[in-house]
């Protein structure tokens, strides 16, 4: 399939995963695994930026990688600090936006402080937006939603009868965000890993056994032209169908 007849997606999101497996299959530490895989999100931020695709959504940390050892976790940081510093000079050239989703109070002061310097200096930017997933999880996201709705109830400011699905869709950490049109999962994994929960139901998804520090421009490209040939029905039937 050519560039030219593929479909893009508006919002793309991706559960960045196989670092650890990328770098195992080379007798090198971890950590290394997430450095190559910070060039896998440099080329793949590019490459949509180009395809004019709107929104980007990386899954970079979830809550539950709270649980990984310290010494790994500490490198995550470490590495996503450098990489938002680094990083807004090229993110600024290609009009790209920022933002972040998450429980963001839960990431260290140095990248919490970073992450607002970085979202600022590219605030006025109107390319792609990417959208990092940051100490985020689905259930806690829609725990999160639950608490402001209720608090609302109770003072008054949100009556239960207006409680619907809008409604809730305004209290996610993605209420300005439209719903991924396409998951892309690396490493052949087939699971959501509590990512984006509410937002995927009538996502396509694409799972590919590349691990992500080997996915970039191409792979992309490969995912796109896939889902350029589903159908998408959100439970009608066909348009051929139809009698
Ligand atoms: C994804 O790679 C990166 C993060 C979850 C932060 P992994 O570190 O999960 O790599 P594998 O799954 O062990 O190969
Ligand atoms: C999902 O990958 C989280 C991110 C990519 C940030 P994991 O490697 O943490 O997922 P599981 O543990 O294999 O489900
Ligand atoms: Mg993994």
């Amino acid at each position: 399939m050519t560039q030219n007849t593929l479909k893009i997606p508006q919002h793309i999101a991706i559960i960045m995963d196989g670092n650890g497996r990328w770098a195992r299959q080379r007798g090198l530490p971890r950590i290394e695994g997430h450095r190559a895989g910070a060039e896998s999100v440099r080329a793949v931020v590019r490459a949509c930026g180009e395809l004019g695709v709107r929104y980007l959504t990386l899954y970079a940390f979830s809550m539950e990688n709270w649980r990984r050892p310290k010494a790994e976790v500490n490198a995550l940081m470490r590495l996503l600090e450098f990489y938002l510093q680094q990083e807004i000079p090229e993110l600024d050239r290609n009009n790209v936006r920022l933002r972040a989703i998450g429980r963001l109070h839960e990431l260290p002061l140095a990248a919490q402080r970073q992450l607002e310097k970085s979202i600022a200096a590219l605030d006025d930017n109107t390319g792609l937006t990417l959208v990092l997933a940051l100490s985020y999880g689905g259930r806690a996201e829609l725990v999160d939603a639950m608490r402001e709705i209720a608090r609302k109830v109770k003072t008054g400011s949100l009556d239960i009868a207006d409680i619907n699905e809008e409604a809730i869709a305004r209290h996610l950490y993605t209420r300005d965000l439209p719903d991924p049109d396409l998951l892309i999962r690396t490493s052949g994994e087939m699971r959501v890993s509590n990512f984006l929960l509410w937002q995927i139901s009538y996502t396509e998804i694409y799972v590919t056994e590349t691990l992500w520090p080997d996915f970039r421009k191409p792979q992309l490209l490969e995912a796109i032209a896939a889902y350029s040939k589903r159908q998408r029905r959100f439970g009608r039937v066909a348009t051929s169908d139809e009698s």
